[in-house]
């Protein structure tokens, strides 16, 4: 084993799911490089995810991005062992999950993984309050100390003094933040997101995705986050997949993947995506390595979006320094590094 994987929290090797009776078949034509198209007319079988191999180290938000129907939520159900995998193997914090006994499966669910859905899934006739004490009541917290970590982080996602409504009587956004709550209770190492923000309005998105990038400084979880929308995965991802046909077309960061698109899949959704508007300053500048600053250049935060910042080097030579939330200097955006994010760009 290399060091990579000994230290990844997440490791996925190999990984196949075909739907239908024929998976051996299936396979074996997949193999051949027939798509899922041709098996399925041969065979009755849907590939749906075939031969995905990757790793997600601590802390890290891992992002896949594909159509609909690429296989991700067949993917993250296999990661999550929600979904036996027709092949390969998968572990979760140190556990192989495709050799684990119910029991071990059972407790890492409740110990150390947590999973956010496109459609909440919480229980309508418990208050809102009890859906995020869930796990900690089947941990065998008792209700005090539950209601007190529930009433806490309700807090954290924004929702202070709902813990005694009932889930209807929350709008759409809100019981996503339940969700949210309700998976972070009992303070899971790694947390699985399928299209957790798809069914939200545009705006009330953009609060969830500004508002999971805060707490993900703060709480340094290992995130697994599904989604068809390449903006999100710009503005969320530490590395994003791209997915298509049950493969990997390309893993990188946003800046590789926004500079060198692999393919012409790939490079449809780099020429569209609004860039500007999604990535922050953060992600494209150079670490300061002791670099001296000059008084006069612009100062602008971490999270700051490349589009506030572009004033600045626009017609400009000298770069805008990046500071932390503490006001310290933490590295330089360049014009020409922008430039080569943005070029191709129409979004
Ligand atoms: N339980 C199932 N039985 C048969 N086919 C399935 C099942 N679940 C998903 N599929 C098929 O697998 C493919 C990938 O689906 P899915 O993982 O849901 O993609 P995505 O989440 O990217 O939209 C699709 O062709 C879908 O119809
Ligand atoms: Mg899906």
């Amino acid at each position: 084993m290399d060091t990579a994987s000994q230290t990844a929290q997440v490791s996925v090797e190999g990984v196949w799911k075909v739907f239908g009776r024929k998976a051996r078949e299936a396979r074996a034509m997949a193999k051949e490089g027939a798509s899922r198209e041709q098996i399925q007319t041969a065979t009755g079988s849907v590939v749906a995810v075939r031969d995905i191999t990757f790793e997600v180290a601590p802390g890290e938000t891992f992002v896949v991005m594909g159509l609909s129907g690429s296989g991700k939520s067949t993917l993250i159900r296999c990661v999550s062992h929600l979904v036996e995998p027709t092949e390969g193997r998968v572990e979760v914090c140190g556990t192989e999950l495709t050799r684990a006994d119910g029991a071990t499966l059972r407790d890492l669910r409740r110990q150390k993984m947590a999973m956010v859905f496109q459609h909440f899934g919480l229980f309508p006739h418990r208050k809102v309050v009890d859906n995020v004490a869930y796990g900690l009541e089947v941990q065998g917290v008792e209700r005090q100390e539950r209601h007190g970590r529930a009433r806490e982080l309700l807090d954290t996602v924004g929702l202070e003094g709902w813990g005694d409504h009932y889930p209807q009587q929350l709008s759409g956004g809100m019981q996503q933040r339940v969700g949210l709550a309700r998976a972070l209770a009992v303070d899971p190492e790694v947390l699985f997101f399928d299209e957790p923000f798809s069914a939200l309005d545009p705006l009330i998105r953009r609060d969830m995705q500004d508002e999971l990038i805060d707490l993900q400084l703060k709480l340094q979880r290992t995130l697994v986050f599904i989604t068809h929308d390449f903006a999100e995965a710009l503005k969320l991802a530490d590395r994003i997949a791209i997915m298509n046909d049950g493969t990997f077309v390309q893993v990188g960061t946003p800046v590789e993947i926004l500079t060198s698109p692999a393919d012409d899949y790939v490079r449809a959704f780099t020429q569209d995506a609004p860039v500007a508007k999604v990535l922050q300053a953060c992600t494209l500048m150079r670490p300061l390595d002791g670099a001296s600053i000059d008084p006069g250049w612009p100062l602008v935060s971490m999270t700051t979006p490349l589009e506030a910042a572009l004033p600045h080097l626009l017609g400009s030579t000298s770069p805008v320094v990046v500071c932390d939330e503490q006001h310290a200097p933490v590295g330089l955006l360049r014009g020409e590094d922008v430039a080569g994010v943005l070029s191709e760009n129409r979004g």
